[in-house]
């Protein structure tokens, strides 16, 4: 199959959440099973010059958004294997922020007209367009709106991916003219209206072939109010089409055997190196250097969704045990201050580093016991596959792809990779924790859950093929040519 991928954020380029991953490791995985994936990203100021100094210049022309001529510029690299083209444009992309600025609508509504002019400009006729969240919401909409009618573009089909149905991407009525160019039939018709807002999310989920999500527990709880984010009904109406792919990670890249990030390398037949990452890790962390305390961190952005709320009504319990807490992220400001002033009355318990960080995220993955993951919802989450792979045990709330990748350890089988509670609730969260901490203490069945956390494969091996399987159906090509 011909694929184009198109995101607004793809790893080692630019990230400001896990799309990036999936951007990046989910082309890779497609092209590994043999077909031809091409990713299209803007050419944002913040990405390195490492990787601009290698653009290869393909060919410019120019795109209407309504009214506005502009240029495009298209811009190449190989990234591993991948061919990633970087859309051009300094009024557009030359800005202190990628997805906060004021005509961020009219950004990426230029994005996608440029990426559907640059296909036959480059000679490359796919047979799926897959498209990532809202930023590329208008995508499939202007395909069908405006280009179907060209020969190139007739059999063109889109699949598009939610990661986070939360981010919408919603604006006033008067740039359905004014930018996308779309008849106003479409307004009266609601394929991309939402509480009286034009939405590129709506649209998105609305107009393509075929619609995902990164797990089967979020493709279900998505048809609710809960965890709808008030697009539940349009959700529901497309039931049949949302398909649930869960998420998986870089193996080669995530790989305690040899991350060269980390402080000593290891694997399960030789445990004694992650021990060597604690023992560094708490000493960089200017904690006491111990083996026997269990440590528990949370890397993560420091945002709402990711149930920081549990932890701070908690935090003052936790504090009665004997572990230590590290933390890593940045987000909202109540979150940050929080964990930075909490840290400062449990010195000794607690280190907070209010960064981003993607050297020291390794090395807490690889040096800590338990990770904690409470979030109230969450699409598919990678951080808990990674802390699987480096041996850390996941707590987890039971949303989403939380639910979906972490078994809760059973004493009478001993089965179960992680530890989970249902409700989003506080004592929950607490004993959980606390049952957790019991078992670390006893050294063989702690070694029997990392053994087990360590032998599940959330590789992408399987999702992609279940990716490849969904394009074909989308083509409806018939189930001959799916194995
Ligand atoms: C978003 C979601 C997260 C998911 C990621 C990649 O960041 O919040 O759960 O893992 O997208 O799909």
């Amino acid at each position: 199959l011909k694929i184009l991928f198109v995101a607004s954020e793809v790893d080692p380029f630019i990230k400001t959440g896990g799309l990036a991953d999936v951007s990046s490791s989910l082309p890779q995985a497609i092209e590994e099973l043999g077909h031809d994936i091409r990713v299209v990203m803007p050419e944002y100021k913040q990405i390195s010059d490492r990787y601009i100094n290698k653009l290869e210049h393909v060919l410019h022309y120019k795109t209407r958004v309504a009214w506005r001529n502009n240029y495009v510029g298209i811009n190449r690299l190989d990234n591993n294997g991948i061919p990633t083209y970087f859309v051009d444009n300094k009024n557009y992309f030359n800005r202190d922020t990628i997805y906060e600025e004021e005509d961020r609508h009219i950004q990426f509504a230029y994005f996608c007209r440029a990426v559907l002019e640059m296909l036959p400009k480059i000679d490359f006729k796919p047979d799926i367009i897959h498209c990532n969240d809202w930023q590329t919401g208008p995508l499939s909409m202007i395909l069908k709106d405006n280009y179907k009618m060209y020969d190139f573009y007739e059999d063109i089909k889109t699949v598009y991916t939610i990661h986070n149905l939360k981010y919408q991407g919603e604006f006033g009525k008067k740039i359905l003219s004014d930018v996308l160019c779309l008849d106003s039939a479409h307004w009266k018709s609601g394929v991309l209206k939402h509480n009286n807002f034009v939405n590129y999310m709506k649209m998105g989920i609305n107009m393509s072939d075929t619609v995902t999500t990164v797990s089967k527990t979020y493709a279900k709880e998505i048809t609710t109010p809960y965890f709808g984010e008030g697009l539940d009904y349009v959700i529901r109406m497309n039931e049949n089409d949302v398909y649930g792919i869960v998420n998986g990670i870089d193996y080669q890249k995530n790989n305690p055997a040899n991350d060269q990030n980390i402080y000593a390398n290891y694997d399960l037949n030789n445990l004694e190196g992650k021990l060597k990452n604690k023992r560094q890790l708490q000493k960089d962390m200017g904690l006491s250097i111990r083996d026997e305390v269990p440590v528990i961190s949370i890397v993560s952005r420091l945002v709402e969704q990711k149930g920081l709320d549990l932890v701070k009504s908690i935090i003052d319990d936790l504090m009665q045990e004997d572990i230590q807490l590290i933390i890593l992220g940045t987000g909202e400001e109540k979150y940050e201050h929080f964990f930075q002033q909490i840290a400062k009355y449990y010195p000794d318990k607690i280190a907070t580093n209010i960064k981003y960080d993607v050297i020291l995220a390794q090395k807490i993955y690889a040096g800590s016991d338990i990770f904690l993951m409470p979030s109230k919802y969450e699409p598919c989450g990678l951080s808990q596959l990674i802390s699987l792979r480096y041996g850390t045990i996941p707590i987890v709330r039971e949303t989403g792809g939380l639910k979906d990748t972490i078994s809760a350890y059973d004493e009478i089988t001993n089965q179960g990779n992680g530890f989970s509670f249902k409700d989003y609730d506080t004592q929950d969260m607490l004993d959980t924790i606390l049952r957790a901490i019991n078992f670390y203490h006893q050294p063989n069945i702690w070694k029997q859950i990392v053994k087990n956390a360590m032998n599940s494969d959330f590789s992408w091996k399987n999702s992609a093929q279940e990716y490849i399987n969904l394009y074909y159906k989308t083509l409806d090509i018939g189930s001959e040519k799916m194995n």
